[in-house]
């Protein structure tokens, strides 16, 4: 059992309560424990065991959110940014907590799957550079792939300023312009300068899947929706 304040409880959960809040909400008898009316908020409750409810809907506790969004271009990968949004102002409110941050970054013209989460130790394990956790790119470039793309990826190409990267995958499509790409770390416009390196130019860009979990194609740009457990465990599968 893990006691804890209701209105902690309530405001760990919701972004948008505050501890004020929270005890107004309590007096307006809107929040039941176990589906009695909880009329004070510095109640204890067990965030395993016990059920809250604000307005007749659960409260469901959560240690850690996992979030994916599907990434517009012309937003940015930062928690502020005066000029631009940024991925956070994605955030429906229901998923805004405090804490949330993106685990990883892509540029502001590259679409797709960015991880929104508050779980600081899982954003580091999917994103350290001894994890190799892949990140799957859909890449079209100006021009057409060449035939010695896959060998020039898989051997670890070293890029402007002398930067050797690890092998990459790469996967030729139908189309001749388009390619999809596995990396297993993630330098500074990694993509686009491993294509320069090639005399190639990258015209658009768009991460597919992190690890083992493909961006859902059904999710529209700019769209979010929850990562549930067994889910959360394929972002860092290898
Ligand atoms: N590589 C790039 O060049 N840009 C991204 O946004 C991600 C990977």
């Amino acid at each position: 059992m893990r006691a804890l304040r209701l209105d902690r409880f309530i405001c760990s959960q919701r972004a948008e309560i505050t501890r004020s809040t929270a005890k107004e909400l309590c007096k307006a008898r809107r929040i039941r424990v176990n589906g009695e009316i909880a009329l004070k908020s510095d109640r204890q409750v067990d965030e395993n065991a016990d059920e809250v409810e604000l307005d007749g809907e659960r409260i469901v506790y959560r240690k850690h959110l996992y979030i994916m969004l599907n990434k517009p271009q012309g937003v940015v990968c930062s928690t502020k940014d005066g000029l631009s949004p940024t991925v956070l102002s994605l955030l429906p409110q229901e998923y805004a907590r405090p804490g949330m941050f993106p685990a990883g970054r892509l540029d502001k013209d590259t679409e797709g799957f960015v991880l929104l989460t508050d779980d600081g130790e899982l954003a580091h394990r999917m994103l350290s550079p001894v994890s190799h956790v892949a990140k799957t790119y859909f890449v079209r470039l100006e021009r057409p792939c060449g035939e010695d793309y896959p060998q020039a990826f898989s051997s670890g190409m070293t890029i402007d300023g002398g930067e050797k990267c690890l092998p990459a995958e790469f996967f030729f499509s139908d189309e001749p312009c388009e390619c999809t790409l596995i990396l297993r770390e993630g330098k500074y416009h990694q993509v686009k300068r491993m294509f320069a390196a090639l005399g190639n130019k990258v015209v658009y860009l768009k991460r597919t899947a992190i690890g083992k979990l493909p961006l859902d194609t059904t999710l529209p740009l700019g769209g979010c929706l929850e990562i549930l457990h067994k889910d959360v465990e394929k972002l860092t599968a290898l």
